[in-house]
């Protein structure tokens, strides 16, 4: 894999795909931290008069235009991080994107719409390829974050420009290898998190390979709904069930624990200050939901924490933006910060919903290392090869 910096960018014109997708809050960037990670990496390129048009999701629009996910209102964090201005491109394909990357100067900032917003970026589809393709002379990949993901922007790109990874895609692989090497046994994984199906699966590799695995959030919720709770109106995904039967399966057969809330807190809204109270696990009431692990389930959580060498997080315990549904995710983040304080295990975090908790924690330099991937990272743990690294690698060996 070449990296970007290896390369003379002077005038150059760099089609980076980076992962700009963070949380928001009505309309507004609620956690910046991806962004300001890609920039730092871009900065220096721009001092040397690279013209960066950059690609990137935001969401899951389904190839469909919508204002939700409209990249626009990251504009101006973008812009405040890179400590220059950006001019936001209404399109990522075709004649208007082209010219908007061909009137860019030495060290000027050309931020596109979102990619998923076009039927083709999640397909994979080299049409679309081509068209990003025309927007640049380099392609750089920035999005460690999105590698798991074989998409036009992260993948068929990459045979039609000469491909580089960026300055965060090689952070990320570096520090994560160089966190992983230093682990030891045993290691527990927390994994939570509202996207089930998608990590879901990864939870049947990460079962043979640790000793325990802490389940929380939507992902609990499903484990819990799998075991015969009623779920009231809470987050969970019932075609799941057989997944996670079998997850259990494999499980107890490589001597796996999976601990899951034995408690949960549950409210009949999802606003700040609802009122909450705790229930056992199988007793959450028809017209609530479960919004955070109770707190025995917190206790217990921290106990097998306190017998960790290696805490590997991704996905917090319950809806951990809006308190007091914050408490169990917060708290834990703070039992891990201290153990890795006081040299008594390894912590590597990622997620962009972890970052955010772990930022609100104010505990995310306590971390051995914290990565700004999620479901990347989870896959990189697991030991798959993932498809836009895959994708650079191949580029190399052609060149
Ligand atoms: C993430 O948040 O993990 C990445 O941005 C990838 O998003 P995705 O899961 O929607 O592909």
């Amino acid at each position: 894999i070449t990296p970007i910096t290896d390369i003379n960018v002077a005038g150059k014109r760099l089609v980076v795909r980076a992962d700009l997708n963070v949380p928001l809050a009505d309309g507004k960037v609620a956690d910046a931290t991806r962004i300001t990670r890609f920039a730092q990496g871009m900065k220096p390129l721009l001092a040397q008069g690279a013209r960066l048009v950059i690609l990137s999701h935001l969401g899951r629009p389904k190839g469909e235009l919508n204002p939700a996910f409209c990249l626009h209102q990251i504009e101006s964090t973008l812009a405040d991080a890179l400590g220059c201005p950006v001019t936001f491109g209404e399109t990522c394909a075709g004649p208007v994107a082209e010219n908007a990357a061909a009137a860019l100067k030495d060290g000027e900032v050309l931020l596109c719409e979102n990619v998923r917003f076009e039927r083709g970026e999640e397909m994979n589809d080299p049409g679309l390829a081509r068209k990003f393709a025309a927007l640049g002379d380099i392609y750089v990949n920035d999005a460690f974050s999105c590698a798991h993901r074989a998409h036009a922007s992260t993948a068929a790109i990459a045979e039609l420009l000469p491909a580089t990874a960026g300055p965060l895609m090689i952070e990320e692989m570096e520090a994560l290898t160089a966190a992983l090497e230093a682990s030891n046994r045993p290691s527990v994984a927390i994994v939570g998190g509202a996207k089930v199906s998608s990590k879901i699966a990864v939870l049947k590799h990460l079962v043979q390979k640790l000793d325990a695995v802490i389940v929380g959030g939507g992902m609990a919720n499903t484990f819990l709904f799998a075991k015969g709770a009623p779920m009231g109106k809470s987050l969970h995904e019932a075609d799941q069930v057989e997944t996670v039967k079998e997850i259990l399966l494999l499980a107890k057969a490589a001597k796996c624990e999976i601990f899951l809330p034995e408690d949960v807190v549950v409210a009949k809204e999802f606003r700040e200050g609802a009122r909450k109270k705790i229930v056992v696990w199988n007793e959450c009431p028809e017209d609530a939901m479960i919004l955070d692990a109770g707190s025995a389930a917190l206790r217990n959580f921290q106990g097998v924490l306190a017998g960790a060498q290696t805490i590997l997080w991704n996905g917090p315990l319950g809806a951990f933006e809006i308190p007091p549904f914050d408490h169990s995710t917060m708290a834990l983040a703070e039992t891990a910060a201290e153990l890795t304080r006081a040299g008594l295990c390894v912590s590597v975090a990622g997620g962009g919903d972890t970052v955010a908790a772990l930022n609100t924690a104010g505990v995310a330099d306590d971390f051995t290392y914290v990565s700004t991937a999620g479901g990347a990272f989870l896959e990189w743990l697991e030991g798959r090869v993932l498809p836009g690294i895959a994708a650079l690698d191949r580029a190399d060996q052609a060149a």
